[in-house]
């Protein structure tokens, strides 16, 4: 069956960037857009070129350095912001100008004191503008999540009336539920007259853990884009994240739908990332975390020595790392001390393994993990004829 592309938009240098703490130099900027482009993005972007002169050249830069993904610039409905988003742009390959404005009532109420017709005038007037300088113009409609759908359809037509390429729909307080996003990318789907002339983005935020969640069932109602960051970091609670949507759609091949990404280079990636950005990834984080592949309970790495898919969706190889571990902890069993004690040089008998293994749980209620060093030490100092000990 042919697969539908979800277009990857990676925004882990502007949205990602954004973290306190996260912020990178240009040189930095410029390592990771060239991973970016290597891990098979479709989109970077590349950063919000009218905050500071910093961003201005580093958005520049990678505009010069990419050569098959579109380059990206965030914009506020405001010209200044889409002539300088659009100057950083100017040596792009394929050049794409990001500009939006929120459209929620709690944004038209507080944030511009203003009304849904005066809103709707500033997002056409500003992709109008966009589209003078670049073909390719995406348009936010900011806080999309708690914004009524009669209304943001009507948004959503008239930007793609004004040339509009893509249309984000961000859940950008992380409010939605799965089936409340997925409901309402669909109802946009099926009601915005043009689109077939656009296609339709998620860019979900973390605030209550749904971000994946949302841009699958965003995915899975029609749209065909989702923005995401590496390690899922971001605004608050972070973005969706780039390794879980990529590895969610390779598993589930009845979805119908795959990337462009080769997930070959994830492990890797994240790692560059939080190196780069120092921050940490969890080790329980899904697919990239230190823990995404080490069994630690007795009855799991019984299953996984016996054969790795009893407690593995994922062939660790398939997202770089070279092998799942088996950590030993008192929760594991005799089987992974015997596996573990193999690798380090020692085939134990059954007779040899029962007193090991009497040692062993002596030492590791008192460690939280037992290393290759403690196997030598146990085995060394237990009452067995080392002699037969291969
Ligand atoms: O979360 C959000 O709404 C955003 C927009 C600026 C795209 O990051
Ligand atoms: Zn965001």
């Amino acid at each position: 069956m042919s697969k539908d592309i979800v277009q990857i938009f990676d925004t882990t240098l502007r949205d990602g960037e954004q973290v306190p703490g996260c912020k990178l130099d240009t040189t930095q900027k410029l390592v990771i857009a060239e991973r970016l482009e290597l891990l098979g993005v479709d989109v970077i972007e590349a950063g919000f070129p009218v905050s500071s002169p910093g961003d201005f050249k580093s958005v520049q830069e990678i505009a010069k350095l990419v050569k098959n993904a579109t380059v990206c610039g965030l914009t506020r409905a405001v010209k200044k912001d889409i002539e300088v988003a659009a100057e950083a742009l100017k040596f792009a390959k394929r050049p794409r100008i990001h500009t939006g404005i929120g459209t929620s009532e709690s944004h038209i109420k507080f944030k511009f004191n203003s009304n849904k017709d005066a809103i709707i005038e500033r997002a056409v007037e500003a992709v109008s503008y966009a589209k003078s300088f670049v073909e390719d113009v995406e348009f936010y409609a900011e806080d999309a999540g708690r914004t009524d759908n009669e209304f943001l359809a009507r948004v959503c037509e008239a930007v793609i009336k004004a040339g509009a390429t893509v249309l984000n729909i961000p859940d950008t307080t992380g409010y939605c539920l799965p089936d409340e996003y997925g409901a309402k990318i669909k109802y946009l789907y099926e009601n915005v007259k043009g689109i077939d002339r656009a296609i339709l983005s998620c860019h979900c935020h973390n605030d209550l853990g749904l971000a994946t969640a949302n841009s699958i069932a965003g995915v899975i109602n029609g749209a065909r884009q989702i923005e995401c960051t590496i390690n899922g970091i971001g605004e608050r609670a972070g973005n969706t994240a780039l390794e879980e949507v990529v590895m969610i759609l390779r598993q589930h091949p009845t979805l119908g739908l795959d990337t462009n990404i080769n997930s070959k280079l994830l492990n890797d990636t994240s790692r560059m990332v939080s190196q780069k950005m120092g921050m940490m990834v969890q080790p329980n984080k899904a697919i990239v975390g230190a823990n995404a592949f080490a069994h630690s309970s007795g009855i799991h790495q019984d299953g996984v020595i016996k054969n790795r898919e009893t407690y593995e969706i994922i062939d660790p190889l398939d997202v770089g790392v070279d092998e799942s571990s088996i950590v030993l902890t008192a929760r594991s069993g005799r089987a992974a001390l015997a596996y573990r004690a193999k690798i380090v040089g020692y085939e134990l008998t059954k007779k040899q393994l029962d007193i090991v293994y009497e040692e062993f749980l002596k030492y590791a209620d008192k460690k939280k993990e037992i290393v290759d060093e403690d196997i030598h030490e146990i085995i060394e100092t237990s009452n067995i004829n080392i002699e037969s000990v291969a």
